[in-house]
């Protein structure tokens, strides 16, 4: 039944028999959880050969003893293994600690106080009211960055290629201020599109309408997280950039959160090699240089572009049951009854839904009144403002198949109860 062809006798039908099995939820005494984006343990089992790869050897190709200080750029060979999973080149590249949120707090700190280009570049000396443009919905880590830092968040819309570049285009244009723009470009957090061709050859022309010492925060967090076969390639954006004469523009980051240990792995930034340099000299005043023996386990563990990828489909076949649990659960019990609205992801870790307007927090209310945890409703724009109320994120990675069965249930029990009692309240 379509919740608008209800009349008001099959909507208080609905409405009851809705609350019963929502009451029988209630009563189950459930404790389930579809906030965490992060790898489920037998993941993380896929990459357990790290441990104790180097066989006590310590020394890196070029000789480096990777146990000492020093390498602050990073080894040769990790730059390499990252520069050709987001198709750019090793001088590129620097290679940080274990975190790439931890790179981009620092570049956008350092860009702030300490200047993209030199004490005089600081964003802070033209102003002490910078400006991102946040393409909503979005990463609620990229949005605390700027709001820890004052910085304040301009949302744009996206689309299903990628941010409205026309919006995009028009706020930087008109706005010298906006410094930045948050991008997820390929399985974008949380709604799993690409962006296209087209949207990544605008973005490489952005700096050149943008105010001075501006940077595009092109976090390729998922650029090798592929669920199906056919999902899109992701354009390389330092590629255009070159094209454009705009390489100084664009901070790429990446890591192996989700490709080997979450709370182990190396992540990488990338840029042109005016920018690394500047931005591993602001980085060695804060360290003598990061975790070599991890790099270097990495490189040997993960290989080439092409080894990445086995691994990634070993990652696939165990998630992907995971995600057709949830997309079969929406499609069977949300499709064609006018309350939601989602897009199935080709790779990524999320699927992002949309409930009719004013019902995000409502739901999420009641899932975890039923013992359901779901991402707060609003996490995913700056400030928590989802203005039409309406996106919840699910994450149905950590989670097991029975688990995200038994929770799905009492999502879409909530999402309908939620969307027909709205539906009397305005009849
Ligand atoms: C888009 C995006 N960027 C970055 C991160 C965190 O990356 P890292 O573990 O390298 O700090 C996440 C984690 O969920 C993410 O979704």
């Amino acid at each position: 039944l379509h919740l608008d062809h209800a009349t008001l006798e099959q909507l208080r039908e609905w409405e009851q028999s809705l609350s019963e099995q929502y009451t029988a939820f209630q009563q189950a005494g459930l404790n389930l959880d579809l906030t965490r984006g992060k790898p489920g343990p037998d993941q993380l089992d896929l990459s357990n050969a790290l441990d104790g790869i180097l066989q006590n050897n310590y020394k890196s190709s070029a000789g480096v003893d990777v146990r000492n200080y020093g390498g602050i750029d990073g080894l040769a060979e990790a730059k390499a293994l990252f520069a050709s999973m987001i198709n750019t080149k090793a001088e590129d590249v620097m290679v940080g600690g274990n975190s790439s949120l931890a790179l981009m707090f620092f570049a956008v700190q350092s860009a702030l106080y300490q200047g993209v280009n030199g004490s005089d570049t600081a964003w802070s000396k033209e102003s002490n009211n910078i400006k991102f443009l946040a393409p909503v919905p979005g990463y609620d880590r990229h949005f605390s960055v700027c709001e820890q830092l004052g910085i304040q968040l301009i949302p744009v819309s996206m689309t299903d290629s990628g941010p409205d570049m026309d919006q995009v285009e028009e706020r930087v244009k008109a706005d010298p201020l906006i410094k930045g723009i948050w991008c997820v470009p390929r399985f974008s957090n949380p709604t799993g599109i690409v962006y296209s061709d087209d949207v990544v050859a605008r973005m490489a022309k952005l700096p050149t309408l943008a105010g001075e010492n501006f940077r595009i925060f092109w976090d390729n967090a998922y650029s090798v997280h592929v669920l199906e076969d056919n999902a899109p390639e992701l354009a390389s954006i330092m590629d255009d950039c070159r094209n454009e004469g705009t390489e100084d523009g664009v901070y790429i980051f990446g890591s192996t959160s989700k490709v080997t240990f979450a709370g182990a792995g190396v992540a990488f930034m990338a840029s042109s090699p005016a920018n690394i340099a500047s931005l591993t000299k602001q980085m060695s005043f804060s360290t003598i240089g990061p975790d070599k023996i991890n790099q270097l386990r990495h490189a040997i563990f993960l290989k080439d572009r092409e080894s990445l990828k086995n691994h990634m489909a070993q990652h696939a076949a165990i998630i992907k049951p995971r995600f057709d649990t949830v997309l079969d659960l929406l499609n069977k019990e949300l499709l064609d009854c006018g309350m939601a609205t989602w897009v199935k992801p080709k790779g990524g870790y999320f699927i992002s839904v949309d409930t009719l307007p004013g019902l995000a927090r409502e739901v999420v209310k009641l899932c975890a009144a039923a013992g359901v945890k779901l991402t707060p409703a609003g996490a995913t724009f700056p400030y928590g403002n989802d203005p039409d109320d309406s996106n919840i994120r699910l994450a149905p990675t950590f989670p097991n198949i029975e688990e995200i069965r038994e929770a799905m249930a009492v999502f879409v029990n909530c999402v309908k109860l939620a969307s027909v009692r709205q539906k009397q309240s305005t009849q």
